[in-house]
């Protein structure tokens, strides 16, 4: 007997007995909590084979964006599917999420990342912030967010990053020189470097080159292996670990991947703390103000700063790059709202040359057209969530702990039901107030406790960088060039190149 009607029968046969405290009305609001505690096993659902189908033959594991929608229109705000071995409920509407969200618990867990911890294991690395769990990532978030949340600490980062934003507007001058209509191909490919230097700046406070006119051939090896890692978690994740001795090869290129990041990290750690020693040993003052630094002060051990600075490098490029690349890609297709962000950022700088981050505070359209980006193409396109330790209502359902909470960000974000026009560019949307916009219905940062700890320098750099190539160049779409649509490697990425172009003002 499903558990839904046994528990109704015992009600009824209490009623019976117990006429004053299971009166009808009772009865009734008992009956609504009962239909809630529908199970796993009521849940609708492809079958294994087909949404195995689906990810393997389909090219599924690049859409799985879009498997969103789809789940979503066939079974309604809750389904299940089975990931390779692992069973994950989807959740796709934002009260739902929200459900999971304020259920999370004091040390929330993401997911199992197995592939990502299994390596870390297998090489003896420690955990960093991104794979820590319990109290071990409690320590480590309070360390990091003490650095990394506070708006006053976050500001110290925008002279560093400057820099940083002055090498990629020479950068891209010398791009579309190259070019006779002035256009820089594959933008992304500019912005991974930004978003390396960016990142190397905040944590080292000293320049790796990404940005040279000959861009060292490590800091290549580095952005590739992280793109190589991105396509084998998904993979190694999704094949039972049986597979994994029959087809080594995406194990074996995910700990490359792995190790090379490492190692880079390593030597950028080792090398910057070479010469903090060297000015301590000829006696100088040495006060930094980079984040490794600030780690070395908190005493956590080495091996934890390799883990951290390792995961903090890797969160740091495919996040920008991204973000800043549709911001200019619908930018270019909407020379409207160009043409009105250009105007607020000239009216905010007047003859300033470099945006601060009080000026950029002053620029509500900068800050809405980030939002828009990243409404549309959010980096994370799913996010998850583990309850270890109890069962969780969520709708109608009872969900078992320990199950795998996949949270639908992409489908509710696009969804018309929140976003009038939702597949439309309209940054204006966000400078007014919506009735029907549901606050976790585009949530790119993620919320809560465990929510993205470098939101406020990855917003900084955005700004200054956006605002700056706006003050520098109008950015057209390339003449003949083609739509280019998302797709999904772990993270939310351009299917295509996005090449544009880059006219001097
Ligand atoms: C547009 C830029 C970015 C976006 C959209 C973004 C988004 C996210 C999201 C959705 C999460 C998961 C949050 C959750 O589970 O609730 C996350 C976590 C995280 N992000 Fe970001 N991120 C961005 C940039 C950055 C940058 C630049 C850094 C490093 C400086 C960074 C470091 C991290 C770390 C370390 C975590 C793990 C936090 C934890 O587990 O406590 N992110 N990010």
């Amino acid at each position: 007997m499903p558990q839904t009607l046994k528990i109704a029968s015992r009600a009824s046969l209490l009623a019976r007995y117990f006429p004053e405290i299971w009166s009808e009305s009772h009865l009734r609001s008992q009956a609504k909590v009962i239909k809630t505690h529908k199970t796993l096993d009521d849940m609708p659902g492809p079958n294994a084979l087909s949404f195995f189908t689906d990810l393997f033959c389909k090219k599924g594991l690049s859409r799985l964006h879009e498997l969103q929608i789809e789940g979503k229109a066939k079974y309604g705000p809750v389904w299940k599917a089975s990931f390779g071995p692992i069973l994950t409920v989807h959740v796709a509407d934002p009260s739902l999420i929200e459900q999971v969200l304020r259920q999370e618990g004091k040390h929330p867990i993401r997911s199992d990342l197995s592939s990502w911890k299994d390596y870390r294991v297998c090489r003896g690395h420690a955990y960093g912030l991104l794979t820590a769990e319990g109290e071990e990532w409690q320590q480590i978030r309070s360390i990091l967010g003490k650095h990394m949340l506070k708006p006053k600490e976050v500001e110290c980062y925008a002279g560093t990053l400057n820099h940083v934003v002055t090498d990629l507007i020479h950068r891209l001058q010398h791009q579309q020189s190259l070019h006779q209509q002035h256009v820089v191909k594959n933008v992304a490919n500019e912005f991974y470097k930004f978003g390396l230097e960016g990142i190397s700046s905040v944590l080292f406070d000293s320049r790796i080159g990404c940005l040279e006119p000959k861009v060292p051939k490590e800091t290549e090896t580095f952005i590739s292996s992280i793109n190589t890692m991105f396509v084998m978690t998904l993979l190694t994740m999704a094949m039972p670990k049986i597979l994994h001795r029959i087809f080594p090869k995406p194990w074996q290129k995910f700990c490359e991947s792995w190790d090379y990041m490492f190692e880079f990290a390593k030597g950028h750690i080792d090398k910057r703390m070479a010469e903090v020693a060297e000015r301590v040993a000829r006696g100088e003052k040495v006060e930094g103000k980079y984040l490794t630094y600030y780690l070395a002060q908190e005493k956590l051990s080495m091996k934890s700063i390799y883990g951290n600075v390792t995961e903090l490098l890797l969160a740091g490029v495919d996040t920008i790059s991204s973000t800043l690349s549709w911001s200019l890609y619908e930018l270019s297709h909407h020379p409207e709202v160009q043409k009105a962000l250009h105007k607020e950022i000239t009216g905010v700088m007047k003859d300033n040359p470099i945006p601060t981050a009080a000026d950029v505070a002053q620029m509500p359209l900068l800050k809405a057209v980030v939002k828009e980006a990243l409404r549309l193409y959010p980096v994370i396109p799913g996010n998850a969530r583990v309850i270890s330790d109890r069962d969780i209502q969520v709708g109608e359902y009872l969900i078992p702990k320990k199950t795998l909470i996949t949270l639908c960000h992409y489908a509710t974000s696009r969804d018309e039901k929140y976003f009038s026009n939702p597949n439309a560019f309209q940054p204006q949307r966000w400078l007014h107030k919506d009735g029907d916009r549901h606050p976790y219905a585009s949530i790119p940062f993620g919320f809560g406790k465990r929510s993205c700890v470098g939101r406020r320098i990855a917003e900084l750099e955005l700004y200054l960088a956006l605002a700056r190539i706006l003050m520098h160049f109008e950015v057209k779409p390339e003449q003949g060039g083609h739509a280019v649509r998302p797709m999904t490697r772990t993270l939310l990425v351009p299917e295509k190149e996005i090449n544009l172009q880059f006219l001097n003002r």
